[in-house]
C-alpha cells in the first residue's frame, strides 16, 4: 500500500511538476534528468543516463552498381538482401543502378547508354531506376530490386517480369517508364550521381558510408555489412541483429 501511494505521488510529480523539492523515493531519483536535478544527484545519475537508449542519425549507405554484374549480384545475395530488413531502422540505403555504364547525348537530345554487360544490362538499370522513381518508398522497391539481383541466370528484364508477378508490382507502369523520356532522364540522373563520386569509382559494387568511400569500408561492406553498419551507428538503440554473434561453419567434435 505504501509503495502504491509513493508510486501515485511520483506519477503526479512527473506529469504535473507539482513538486519542486526532492520528494520522491531514492529508487526514482535517476528516472529523469529533471528529478535528478531536484534531488541534486545529476552527477551520480550520469552513468545511468548514458546507458539509456539513445537514438542517433541513420547511417547513410549508398550502393553504386549495375544490374547484370556478377559481383554486384553477389553483394546483394551475400550481404544486402539477407540483412536489409533487419538493418532498415538504422541504415538509410540508397541504390544507384548505373555502375560502369557510359552515356552520350544523341541528336534528339535523349541520352544513349552503353553498358558493360550489354544492352540487357542497360534495360535492367532502367527498370530498377524507374521502380525507384515509381514506387518511392525503399521498403517497397527494395524487395523488387533485390529479387532481380538474386536471380542468377536470367537476363534482368526476364527476372524483373518474374519478380513483379511474384511481389505484386505493377510491371506495366515500369515498362512504360523505361520507354519514356522520363525514364531516359531518370537514368541520366543516376549517371550524374555516379560520375560525381569523389574519388571516382574504379569498380562496382562501389559503396559509400556517410558519403565516404575507402578501400577499407568497401572490404568491410563486402565481408560483413551488419558489422559495418552496426559499428557506424552512434545510437544505443541498436536493432537485435547488431548483437547476434556470427559463427562461421564449423565441424564440431563428437
Ligand atoms: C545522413 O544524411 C542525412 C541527410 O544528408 C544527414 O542529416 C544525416 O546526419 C546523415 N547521417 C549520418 C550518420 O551522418
Ligand atoms: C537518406 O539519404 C538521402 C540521400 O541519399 C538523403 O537525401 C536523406 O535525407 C537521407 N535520410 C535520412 C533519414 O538520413
Ligand atoms: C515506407 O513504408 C514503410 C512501411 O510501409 C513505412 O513504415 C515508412 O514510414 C514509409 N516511409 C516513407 C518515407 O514514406
Amino acid at each position: 500500500m505504501r509503495r502504491f501511494i509513493t508510486l501515485i505521488l511520483f506519477l503526479c510529480c512527473i506529469s504535473y511538476s507539482i513538486c519542486d523539492k526532492c520528494n520522491v523515493p531514492p529508487e526514482f531519483w535517476c528516472s529523469s534528468p529533471e528529478i535528478a536535478a531536484k534531488c541534486e544527484v545529476t552527477r551520480q545519475c550520469q552513468s545511468y543516463f548514458s546507458t539509456q537508449l539513445r537514438q542517433a542519425d541513420m547511417v547513410n549507405f549508398t550502393l553504386y552498381f549495375e544490374s547484370n554484374c556478377p559481383d554486384c549480384k553477389n553483394f546483394f545475395r551475400s550481404q544486402l538482401s539477407p540483412n536489409y530488413e533487419k538493418l532498415s531502422g538504422i541504415m538509410n540505403l540508397t541504390l544507384v543502378p548505373y555502375g560502369n555504364a557510359r552515356e552520350q547525348k544523341s541528336g534528339s537530345g535523349k541520352w544513349k547508354f552503353t553498358c558493360q554487360h550489354g544492352k540487357e544490362e542497360c534495360i535492367g538499370n532502367l527498370i530498377e531506376t524507374c521502380a525507384i522513381h515509381l514506387m518511392k518508398n525503399i521498403s517497397s522497391y527494395f524487395p523488387f530490386i533485390s529479387c532481380i539481383e538474386n536471380d542468377q541466370f536470367a537476363e534482368p528484364q526476364d527476372s524483373a517480369e518474374k519478380c513483379a508477378k511474384k511481389l505484386g508490382v505493377d510491371f506495366k507502369s515500369i515498362k512504360e517508364c523505361t520507354n519514356s523520356d522520363l525514364g531516359n532522364k531518370l537514368e541520366h540522373e543516376m549517371a550524374v550521381r555516379t560520375d560525381a563520386l569523389s574519388p571516382p569509382h574504379k569498380y562496382v559494387p562501389w559503396v559509400t558510408l556517410n558519403g565516404v568511400h575507402t578501400e577499407d569500408i568497401e572490404q568491410q561492406a563486402e565481408k560483413d555489412l551488419v558489422k559495418l553498419i552496426c559499428g557506424a551507428y552512434k545510437g544505443s538503440d541498436k536493432p537485435a541483429i547488431c548483437g547476434e554473434i556470427k559463427t562461421t561453419r564449423r565441424c564440431y567434435r563428437y
